[in-house]
């Protein structure tokens, strides 16, 4: 059982009240009480200012803002600050500053300019860590810690590569071994000593060329990162073990393995900063992923922009109603909080044009004051009874790190390579039709699905392709695409042709794979109903052994060759597309396959409209959310609807202006 979060969903986010005097923070109370601000997260930057020489301490300007946001009620998520060690510390401690890919030892200055690897850090922020954990365990506010901010340094120290070399001898056992599974029979780069193995970077190109090592690289980043968040929470485990311990992921996901990552949080919390170019279903799916991390638990949105931000190159305003909507996005995917950097705007800085809850204006008869005022009203409203709250989904999406770097870590077959891009296009599939998808754990039990997408499942690794088999074997549907089943866990590619152990599940086996230009485009003809759709990015030529072909090519010398092909295996179905279909494609194929396995939509409601549905004791909670800025129409399943947003009953169909969100419920509906 995870540790529950918190006993309402939290409201706020991040606060720097370091940088104001009392009579600014005490207004900032009073701004935040109308806003029903439950929460505030600090200080994750202030460690130099907390230790101002080695081992002393300096607390009691943290003790008082403490105390003035106790008597207001708020909570605190503390921070161990460790995410910007101090400047002497630097200077004392050279070996903390990071090395960069080219090789160039960076001075002090940026935040997260340190070497996870370094044991003078890490001995200095677990003392850190331990001095706020013993001054503030008994503060009666304290609802969680914050380590360090979004982990994400690759250091390519001489000590990071001493301990790679260490990681690899652990792993390998013997050089011959390593030389095995790294093929470096290939371009000559056979190892006869562990010690002079050296890391991947620019200089030795051995991160673009060098694949197996990259890779392993990766994974190191992820386990020395996990030991450095692991420095910090258990020393805070110990002294306060009833305090849940997170630490706020970046949107930029890919760097760090975070299902490993997150493994050790008591929650997974992530900062969710869309494109103004993002679709409504990519920060859907980012979400999705985070509820994915910890096998369906409720998660933390530990940051969103109040309004513009200053780091995208166009920083757009969060147009009206669009804080909201994002909010309740979050919340509607599993999140349990609406929190966001930051309360207030900061004088000075990088940051000071990133927009805030309150502005340089200092006034709260702003656009984004006054939705913030109504936000904290209806969140407050909704109480704790959501809290919790689980998503039933019937289609997993599979979803894994390793996956991910070793398939764009290739060389070939196309530039074009984005394997989130590719998860995305699936996903929005079923997003379009307000079909619940959970993303699983190329490990997850699959058990409880009825369907399983797995776009470019390139790794074969711990058991997946036997997972795969069996799950087709009691039934489940399996849908795979081109780029599956190349490769194993070390990025060696696999003998007998491709799908490799999963030949026998699509009953077919690719011959060769070509790569479209991006402006170029093959066709999919299907064989039952004649019609066509458009394909594109890569098109695998398939020879089928059992498979029944769907859909065939339409140009090229393989016009009239397999692309789509269906497989019975065992009770179930193994569905392979070899090329990339269009949408119009994907909403009829698994519209079909939906249709066939009965997994339904959410909710019926015009396009534009997201729907989705959380469950816990307290009953089923229905979001409806509006991404359009037209008026649409929802259409309820019968009975008497509690709209909980706008305060009254919903019988039947019903119109949401744009951008307007609801949460409902039915009434009468038992409880759990
Ligand atoms: C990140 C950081 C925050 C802040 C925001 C600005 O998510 O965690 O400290 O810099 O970006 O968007
Ligand atoms: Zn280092």
């Amino acid at each position: 059982m995870e540790k529950q979060i918190a006993p309402v969903i939290y409201f706020g986010g991040d606060y720097n009240p370091d940088q104001w005097d009392e009579a600014t923070i005490r207004q900032d109370m009073e701004y935040f009480k109308r806003c029903h601000i439950n929460y505030v997260a600090l200080p994750v930057f202030s460690w130099a200012k907390l230790e101002p020489e080695e081992g002393v301490y300096q607390f009691e300007w943290l003790d008082k803002i403490l105390s003035i946001i106790w008597e207001n009620g708020i909570y605190v998520c503390l921070a161990t600050s460790t995410a910007a060690q101090p400047e002497w510390m630097s200077k004392k401690y050279p070996e903390i500053m990071p090395v960069d890919n080219n090789g160039l030892k960076r001075t002090h200055g940026m935040r997260n300019f340190y070497c996870v690897n370094s044991e003078k850090y890490r001995e200095r922020a677990a003392a850190m860590a331990e001095q706020m954990a013993l001054r503030y365990k008994d503060f009666p506010g304290l609802v969680a810690w914050h380590v360090a901010n979004e982990y994400s340094t690759f250091c390519h120290c001489e000590n990071c590569e001493k301990k790679f070399r260490l990681w690899l001898k652990k792993k390998y056992g013997t050089t011959e071994n390593l030389n095995e599974k790294w093929n470096t029979a290939f371009w000559g780069r056979t190892v006869y000593d562990f010690d002079t193995i050296m890391l991947p970077t620019d200089r030795n190109d051995d991160d673009k060329f060098f694949p197996a090592k990259q890779l392993d690289y990766q994974r190191f980043v992820t386990d020395t990162t996990e030991e450095c968040f692991l420095n910090e929470a258990n020393v805070l485990r110990r002294i306060t073990p009833d305090i849940p311990v997170f630490s706020n992921i970046s949107g930029f996901i890919k760097k760090l393995n975070q299902f490993q990552l997150t493994r050790n949080m008591d929650f997974a919390g992530w900062d969710n900063y869309p494109s103004p170019k993002d679709d409504s279903a990519f920060p859907a799916l980012k979400h999705d992923i985070m509820r994915g991390l910890k096998d369906g638990a409720s998660y933390m949105v530990a940051e969103q922009s109040p309004n513009q931000q200053n780091w995208q190159p166009y920083n757009k305003l969060k147009r009206p109603g669009e804080v909201r909507l994002l909010a309740y996005q979050g919340i509607a995917h599993g999140g349990d909080s609406a929190l966001y950097f930051q309360m207030r705007q900061s004088v000075g800085g990088q940051e000071k044009f990133h927009g805030a809850v309150i502005s340089h204006s200092g006034r709260t008869d702003t656009r984004i004051f006054r939705e913030f005022e109504q936000l904290g009203e209806e969140l407050d409203r909704l109480g704790g009874q959501i809290l919790d709250a689980r998503t039933k989904a019937e289609v997993g999406i599979l979803f894994d790190w390793d996956n991910w770097w070793a398939l764009e870590n290739c060389s070939g077959p196309t530039c074009d390579m984005d394997y989130l891009a590719q998860v995305a296009h699936y996903y929005r599939a079923f997003h379009r039709k307000n079909i619940p998808v959970d993303i699983v754990k190329f490990t997850a039990d699959l058990s409880q699905y009825k369907m399983i997408v797995a776009p470019l499942a390139y790794m074969m690794k711990e058991g997946l392709a036997n997972r795969l088999k069996a799950f087709a074997e009691q039934g489940g549907t399996v849908v795979g695409t081109y780029m599956t089943g190349l490769a194993d866990e070390n990025d060696r590619c696999v003998f007998g042709a491709y799908p490799g152990p999963l030949r026998e599940l699509f009953g077919i086996w690719v011959e060769e794979t070509d790569a479209l230009f991006p402006e170029e485009q093959n066709g999919i003809r299907m064989e039952d109903s004649g019609k066509s759709y458009v394909s594109g990015f890569l098109c695998d030529r398939i020879r089928t052994e059992g498979a029944k072909v769907l859909g065939r090519y339409e140009k090229d010398f393989y016009a009239g060759e397999p692309c789509v092909t269906e497989h019975a295996y065992g009770n179930g179905k193994a569905f392979y597309l070899g090329t990339q279909p269009d949408a119009a494609f994907l909403d009829d194929f698994l519209g079909g396959l939906c249709k066939e396995r009965q997994i339904l939509p959410v909710l019926d409601a015009d396009e534009g409209v997201e729907a989705t549905c959380r469950e816990n004791q307290n009953g089923k909670f229905y979001f409806v959310l509006n991404h359009d800025i037209a008026e649409k129409t929802v259409r309820l399943p019968e009975g008497i609807w509690e709209d909980l947003t706008h305060q009254c009953e919903r019988e039947g169909a019903f119109s949401l202006t744009g951008r307007d969100v609801a949460v409902l419920k039915k009434k009468g509906e038992s409880e759990r």
